[in-house]
Order: C-alpha cells, then sequence, then structure tokens
C-alpha cells in the first residue's frame, strides 16, 4: 500500500492509515487510485483547499471534523468524534490537514483508546512511531494530545500515602473517579487500618491490592485487606513467585472502573518487579527511585537487568510522567522520567559505570528480609 500514495503522505501500513496534508486534486485521484475507502478532513469546508468535492465524486466516504485549533478545540465532542470516526473509517483511511501535523491527532486519540494505552505511553508512542507523529515536532501540542488522552482519567482520584513506621514505603491510593472503584499499590500491614480508613472516608470501592513487587523490606498489607474487605483481589507479577488472586506479565492492565494501570515488566531489583503507568504516571516501586533505585545484591537482582529495563521501559516515557517510586529516604515524593534521565547518579551514566556502581554499594543486609521475604510470598499473611 505504502508506494501507491503520492509524495507527502504519510502511511502507516500496519492500521490502514495515511496522513495527508493539502493535496492537489491529481494527489486526491492518485489516492484514490491507490484504494482510498474513507477521508477525514480537519479543516472546515469553507478552506480553499477542501478536497470535498473530488472525494464525494469518486464516492469515498467523506467526513469533516474540524480541527483547527487543537489547543482549544480538543473537546470531548471532537474527540468522540474522532475515535469513533476512526473507529469505523474503512482502510486504507486518509486523515487529512494542511500539513499533516494535526492529522495524528484521531489517529492516535484512536490507537490509545482500542490499545488501552495511558497517555504517558500513547505520547511515547507517537515520539517512537516510524516515522514519528509530526505533532511531536511541537511541545504545546504534545501537551493538549496528552490532556485530550487523559480526558477518560480526568476525574482520577489519587492519593500518595507514607509509612511513617519504619518502612519509608509510599502506598498509592487510586481511584477512577470520586466514589468510585479504586486499588492501593503497595500497602504495608501495619498501614492498613490508615488505607482502609481513607477508602471508607471517600466512599471508595477497593478492587485491588497491586504490589509492584516481592518486598524485603516490609511486610505487605495485601493479605490482612483481603480478609478486611472480602472480594479484594491481591495483584503480583507472575515472575515474583508470590501467591496472589491475579498474576500480571508485562502489557497486562489492571482495570478499575473505567481507569486502568498499564503493566510493565521493569526487572532488576528483583526478578519480578512491574512498574505500573496510570495516565501521565508510573508507579516505578524500586526500579526506579528519586535520585537512585532499589539494590540489586539479592532476590535475583541484576545490575544489567535493572539498567535495561529502566531505559527501555521507563526512560522511554515522555520526560513530563511523574515518577512516583515505592520509596523515598530524604523527603522527596515524586519526580519526573526527565528529571531522572538527568539527574539520577546512577541511570544517568553508562551501562557500565552502573554496574560498577551497583557492584560497590556495600549495602547492610536487610533488616527485615528474613521476616519480609517468606511472608510476601503468601500475601503477607501465613495461612491458619
Ligand atoms: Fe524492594
Amino acid at each position: 500500500m505504502a508506494s501507491a500514495f503520492p509524495d507527502g503522505c504519510i502511511v502507516y501500513e500496519s492500521d490502514g492509515v495515511v496522513l495527508a496534508g493539502d493535496l492537489s486534486t491529481e494527489q486526491i485521484a492518485a489516492c484514490v487510485a491507490a484504494g482510498a475507502r474513507s477521508w477525514l478532513y480537519l479543516n472546515d469546508d469553507a478552506n480553499p483547499n477542501c478536497p470535498r468535492a473530488s472525494v464525494e465524486d469518486a464516492k469515498v466516504p467523506y467526513a469533516c471534523v474540524p480541527l483547527l485549533d487543537p489547543l482549544n478545540d480538543l473537546t470531548p465532542n471532537v474527540i468522540e468524534a474522532f475515535t469513533s470516526h476512526m473507529a469505523s473509517a474503512a482502510r486504507p483511511a486518509i486523515v487529512q490537514c494542511s500539513t499533516a501535523t494535526r492529522a495524528g491527532i484521531p489517529y492516535l486519540l484512536h490507537l490509545a483508546r482500542v490499545n488501552k494505552l495511558p497517555a504517558a505511553s500513547a505520547i511515547s508512542h507517537a515520539h517512537r512511531a516510524s516515522p514519528p507523529f509530526k505533532f511531536t515536532e511541537r511541545p504545546p501540542l504534545v501537551r493538549a494530545v496528552a490532556t485530550a488522552l487523559s480526558h477518560p482519567m480526568r476525574s482520577l482520584v489519587f492519593r500518595q500515602l507514607f509509612d511513617t513506621a519504619g518502612s519509608s514505603t509510599y502506598t498509592y491510593l487510586l481511584a477512577d473517579h470520586p466514589g468510585g472503584d479504586a486499588v492501593l499499590v503497595d500497602p504495608v500491614v501495619e498501614q492498613v487500618d490508615r488505607d482502609l480508613k481513607l477508602v471508607e472516608d471517600l466512599g471508595l470501592k477497593l478492587k485491588y491490592v497491586v504490589n509492584t513487587h516481592c518486598h524485603a523490606d516490609h511486610v505487605t498489607g495485601s493479605g490482612l485487606i483481603k480478609r478486611k474487605l472480602p472480594g479484594v483481589r491481591s495483584v503480583i507479577a507472575k515472575d515474583s513467585g508470590a501467591k496472589a488472586d491475579v498474576h500480571v506479565a508485562h502489557g497486562d492492565r489492571v482495570e478499575f472502573g473505567d481507569a486502568f494501570l498499564e503493566v510493565r515488566a521493569t526487572p532488576g531489583h528483583t526478578e519480578g518487579c512491574l512498574s505500573y503507568v496510570c495516565d501521565n504516571m508510573v508507579f516505578t516501586g524500586d526500579a526506579l527511585l528519586v535520585r537512585g533505585c532499589g539494590r540489586t545484591d539479592f532476590q535475583g537482582g541484576s545490575a544489567e537487568t535493572l539498567y535495561d529495563s529502566v531505559h527501555a521501559q521507563i526512560f522511554t516515557l515522555p520526560d513530563d510522567t511523574v515518577v512516583y517510586p515505592a520509596h523515598d529516604y530524604k523527603g522527596h515524593r515524586s519526580s519526573t522520567v526527565g528529571e531522572e534521565k538527568r539527574l539520577n547518579p546512577r541511570l544517568s551514566k553508562s551501562k557500565a559505570e552502573f554496574v560498577e556502581i551497583m557492584g560497590n554499594l556495600g549495602l547492610p543486609y536487610p533488616k527485615k528480609i528474613d521476616e519480609a521475604l517468606p511472608l510476601n510470598l503468601v500475601c503477607g499473611i501465613q495461612e491458619e
């Protein structure tokens, strides 16, 4: 299909989508001859380059959804019009604007919806597509598209909780909307009453307790929460070796109401470490900490693997993705992908330097590991 479309058309063969800017009458005819079976135009019909007459003469279904100013025009109605058009439009589907820049927007919104990509993953896809979507060259457009991608998650409830009892663990509460379905990421057994009180105070329905990995420094609250709130299901990586109601792997999704966590495998601190992407946030467990990372000297850890995981799965997210780690010992609460790429004293280095650093940390044996690990393999509670 690629070769038949005229110059200037950007063909994404796998999805049967062709992005175009202004086209001459001859170029429109060439698109039709190449097999175009649907047409979406993003300027209004008054535009002197409007292809409507030629497209309709050729009996190709034509739709016009103006997107003249993406910074203001990406309203819920326009997003809905784009995604429903892209879902049903016959392929090859032409999406045309003036310079093939805005044309990538309906296509990306469609991809994000069909593949259930969080905003951060969808923007990352736009940058890394071949060729990259042209709007990624313009940061204000990228921000507008990210906001549009966040639309279903705009009412997301988010709380960051901290374990002051000693493990310095962050627990995250997320719900799809106020009063909606919720997940707790990395609950700590000593803080279960606090966490469940917050769930109740906010009127949320807790669906899942999710662990980023089998922790060595604290006992997970998963089992106790399940005991107190029957129906809640525990989630951990298949590769963690730990018991749970739901075992997940890279590419899976943990859905709660209209929202979801995208599962990314980020082993290296342990063999079964996962990061979870939600909207423009990534929950990195101990794979990536603010200006640091988890140790790699036990639980199947590997500095080489951790370096590759962080670079392939976290540093490929947009720079403004907010990083929420499982711990902090210096008072930081969050960071961004861009910040850590630039400033992380370990992971901004070459792989060889990173391996050398991790091999020379000389850390003491973790205090709670002998108690925590066996318990965390069974959701934090020994079977009675
Ligand atoms: Fe850990």
